[in-house]
């Protein structure tokens, strides 16, 4: 008889942003005269650039003829990609990281969860709490997550490192030992950044313990303020400790494009293996690889047009982000995120369940946000609200909520 990996059946009801679809939609087929504005999972919504459509356009004409023609492109992804991008957003940093260092994926969601293929099953895992639920969900499926408690909604073998309003939303180093560290800066959900001096201390903890960073910079194109490390290798100390997941998605809005990469720096090593080449491995037998037209429109980002364009998008956004934080204060709410990020992270009135609060917005404000509580408990109390939306839209959105609120 075949068995299945029962890790799975421990897994509480469904993935979050699907959870939060599903009853979307079930409103909206309920009320299909509301029109609703939806602020929730953090999608992109402004089209790709024109330099990125352009070299997709132009990788496809070649993909026509027999001489421009790709069939399998390496596994790791081709070359002009992982130089462009070890150009662009490292040694421009004054980061060095080799080509063969980056290997190119179709998303950092995917990466996340299947970097727990070259781990033990037995480490003891760190993440935040509130967390994008990924983290969590892909180490429960490995069974390293122990059992699931609904009471606590803790997984007993995870440590939680709480991020509350307290901490400034930036979890505290654990006081038992731990052996990799979930860590997302500018974070999803709160929208917090961490210093320096706090990854410094981060990657002390992880080359003193031999532990591994896991971090997800996902969202580093947000970066406003000068001061804060666009990436885990700036500091020092990290390249025998880290591993870093970059994307295209939210940089150059990729989300229905796919494209992300990995660094796996050569002097990572545990257990007297080269985590380097364990990925390799782990990449080379379950991945083919992103489509070459892909790939070309991923370079098109670093053209300088492509720079122009992508800033410009991002501006866009961060417009809608000031918007989301100035009207919500106004409204009497407290907010934070939404400086160095594309998520605000909104206290809920009066003590309200993140639930309730969500509910109350569907259905009064017709607008779409996403629980805290849906990150974890440290997120009981809190909304997140993505400024990824159309800017009349989101405008639209603040307004209602203010006027739900008044
Ligand atoms: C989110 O809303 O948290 C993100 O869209 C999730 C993701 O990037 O997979």
């Amino acid at each position: 008889m075949a068995t299945i990996n029962e890790n799975y059946l421990k897994l509480p009801g469904s993935y979050l942003f699907s959870e939060i679809a599903r009853r979307v939609a079930a409103y909206a087929k309920a009320n299909p005269d509301k029109s609703l504005i939806k602020l929730g999972i953090g999608d992109v919504t402004r089209p790709l650039a024109p330099a990125v459509t352009e070299a997709m356009h132009k990788a496809v004409d070649e993909m026509a003829t027999g001489a421009g023609f790709h069939g399998y492109g390496p596994e790791q992804g081709y070359e002009f990609l992982r130089q462009a991008i070890a150009q662009h957003d490292y040694a421009a940093r004054g980061v060095t990281i080799a080509p063969d260092e980056i290997f190119v994926s179709d998303g950092a969601k995917s990466d996340c969860g299947n970097i727990g293929d070259i781990f033990g099953v037995d480490n003891v895992v760190a993440v935040c709490d509130p967390v994008y639920p990924v983290y969590v969900d892909t180490n429960a499926m490995a069974g390293r997550a122990g059992d699931y408690d609904e009471a606590s909604q803790h997984w007993s073998k995870l440590v939680y490192m709480p991020c509350t309003a307290e901490n400034g939303f930036s979890p505290a180093i654990p006081e038992e030992k731990v052996d990799l560290i979930y860590l997302c800066f500018p974070n999803n959900p709160t929208g917090a950044v961490a210093s320096r001096e706090q990854l410094e201390a981060w990657v002390a903890y992880a080359n003193e313990n031999d532990a591994v960073i896991l971090y997800d910079s996902a969202y580093e194109a947000f970066i406003t303020q000068g001061d804060v490390p666009h990436t885990i290798f700036e500091i020092e100390g990290a390249k025998t400790c880290a591993i870093e997941f970059r994307s295209f998605s939210k940089t150059a809005g990729f989300t229905g494009t796919r494209c992300a990469y990995t660094v796996v720096p050569k002097e990572l090593v545990r257990g007297g293996a080269s985590l380097n080449s364990l990925w390799n491995r782990r990449q080379c037998t379950k991945f083919n690889g992103v489509p070459y037209v892909v790939q070309r429109g991923a370079e098109a980002v670093y053209s300088p047009e492509g720079q122009a364009q992508v800033k410009e998008t991002i501006a866009y956004y961060q417009r809608n982000a000031q918007v989301i934080r100035e009207g919500l204060t106004k409204a009497g709410l407290t907010v934070s995120g939404g400086v160095n990020a594309p998520y605000i992270w909104v206290k809920t009135p009066e003590g309200m369940g993140s639930w309730e609060f969500f509910d109350l917005l569907l259905e009064k404000a017709n607008v779409v946000t996403t629980p805290g509580a849906g990150f974890g408990p440290s997120g009981e109390g809190y909304i997140r609200v993505t400024a990824f939306g159309d800017a009349q839209a989101t405008q639209e959105a603040v307004a209602r909520i203010v006027s739900v609120l008044g």
